[in-house]
């Protein structure tokens, strides 16, 4: 069919074609967002979920979401080895600008708080030296700016909340992959939403991140179980993934059959980034609509040919060879358990110690490598003593490879 006219859009971030299976969390974060300009209670949320499954595509239709209520909003990706102060600065620069509060002196005193938040950043730094955050006001001193970024986050968020607050509105900060926040970010995080939450602040953080993010927090402060909404973000329903695939070519007056439907979704899992990957290899190999269950059969190994290039070998590409040795071990070890008939919990973790008996190590000389997976977001521990893919299929991919 026209490849011109092919609507799905796999990729990092890509927004796709009909935003299936989501209804329920946007639903929820209109009532969170009315709430809080209310001045009623609210935790700030978090999305976790594997690699692919549309958390930063989530994020993105929350901001639209909170754009559309008129409220200022910001967004950052976190980064290992890079710290708050600069990307929360831009965020929350930008959110400010988006609220539009009438008075500019007012306006004028908070920007000038956030860039001396920023210009924190670099503490012996000479004046003309220190990074600009791109705000014209001067910085202002006393406030934000105290070094401690417990502290300073909390002022941040307060003269920002404040200012959401005359305005009738609020400031959301959507930070996506939050798990690669460093430990005294997150701790400042933590504790300036529970300072929030005491003091009724119409701001709110948005978090999305791997499936051990809640852990991250948690070992942070204790109290974050009650300070964060957890949802997790999951592979599509087969009704959710239907639409996903229908409604786009729908509007390409095109449609798949029902068998067609049911072999998309064996192939897929319902994994979003699966089913954006196979819909436009399978709709530029079908010849007409409607397309059928032989049309899927004959496009994917040209489908799986583009997820093991774009999504499993990108990351497979980031590993150290220890580290493959590593992850191989993990997907092997997964079919040895199915064969013995082991149980296999719901994300097909594999033991640690099991995998240091599987390549005959002590387990401490593997830790390196297990922990620079981790650190790479290839890997996560979600139970003590045990591992799984972040990736969804990459056992599989790993197995297919030799
Ligand atoms: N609800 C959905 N319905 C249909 N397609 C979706 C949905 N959510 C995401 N997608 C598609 O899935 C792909 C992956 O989405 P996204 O990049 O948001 O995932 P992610 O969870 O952020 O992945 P990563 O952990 O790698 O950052 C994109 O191509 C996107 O268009
Ligand atoms: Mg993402």
């Amino acid at each position: 069919m026209d490849p011109i006219r092919n609507p799905y859009a796999p990729g990092a971030g890509q927004r796709p074609p009909e935003l299936a299976g989501r209804d329920e969390q946007l639903d929820r974060f209109r009532v969170v967002l009315e709430r809080i300009q209310r001045g009623r209670p609210e935790r700030s949320m978090i999305l976790t979920g594997l690699r692919g499954v549309g958390k930063t595509v989530l994020l993105n239709a929350l901001r639209s979401t909170a754009v559309r209520a008129r409220w200022g909003t910001g967004k950052y990706e976190a980064r290992p080895e890079q710290g708050m102060r600069r990307p929360m600065a831009a965020a929350l620069h930008v959110a400010v600008r988006e609220l539009g509060h009438p008075q500019g002196d007012e306006v004028d005193h908070v920007l000038g708080v956030i860039k001396a938040f920023a210009q924190k950043d670099q503490p012996g730094a000479k004046l003309r030296d220190r990074w600009n955050p791109g705000i014209d006001a001067p910085a202002v001193t006393g406030r934000a700016d105290s070094g401690d970024i417990e502290i300073d986050l909390v002022e941040l968020f307060t003269d920002v909340g404040g200012l959401a607050a005359d305005v009738g509105k609020g400031v959301a900060v959507f930070i996506d992959e939050m798990q690669d926040l460093g430990p005294e970010d997150v701790s400042a995080i933590c504790a300036a939403c529970h300072e929030l939450s005491q003091s009724a602040l119409p701001v709110i953080v948005v978090g999305a991140g791997l499936p051990h993010l809640p852990a991250v927090l948690s070992a942070s402060k204790s109290y974050s179980e009650r300070l964060f909404r957890y949802t997790r973000i999951d592979r599509l329903s087969r009704e959710a993934a239907e639409r996903a695939l229908q409604a786009p070519a729908e509007d390409e007056d095109a449609e798949w059959a029902p068998d067609a439907l049911e072999a998309m979704y064996v192939a897929t899992g319902g994994y979003p980034y699966f089913i954006q990957a196979y819909g436009k290899e399978v709709w530029d190999l079908a010849p007409a609509s409607p397309i059928s269950a032989e049309d899927v059969r004959v496009a994917a190994p040209e489908a799986e040919a583009e997820l093991a290039v774009g999504f499993f070998g990108s990351r497979y590409e980031r590993a150290t060879p220890g580290e493959r040795e590593y992850l191989r071990a993990m997907a092997e070890l997964a079919v040895q358990y199915a064969e013995n008939g082991q149980e296999v919990d719901e994300v097909g973790s594999v033991a640690t110690a099991d995998i240091a008996t599987h390549l005959d190590r002590k387990p401490q000389s593997l830790s390196p490598a297990r922990d620079a997976l981790l650190k790479k977001g290839l890997i996560y521990s979600g139970e003590r003593g045990r591992i799984a893919f972040t990736v969804p299929h990459f056992g599989r991919y790993l197995r297919a490879q030799t």
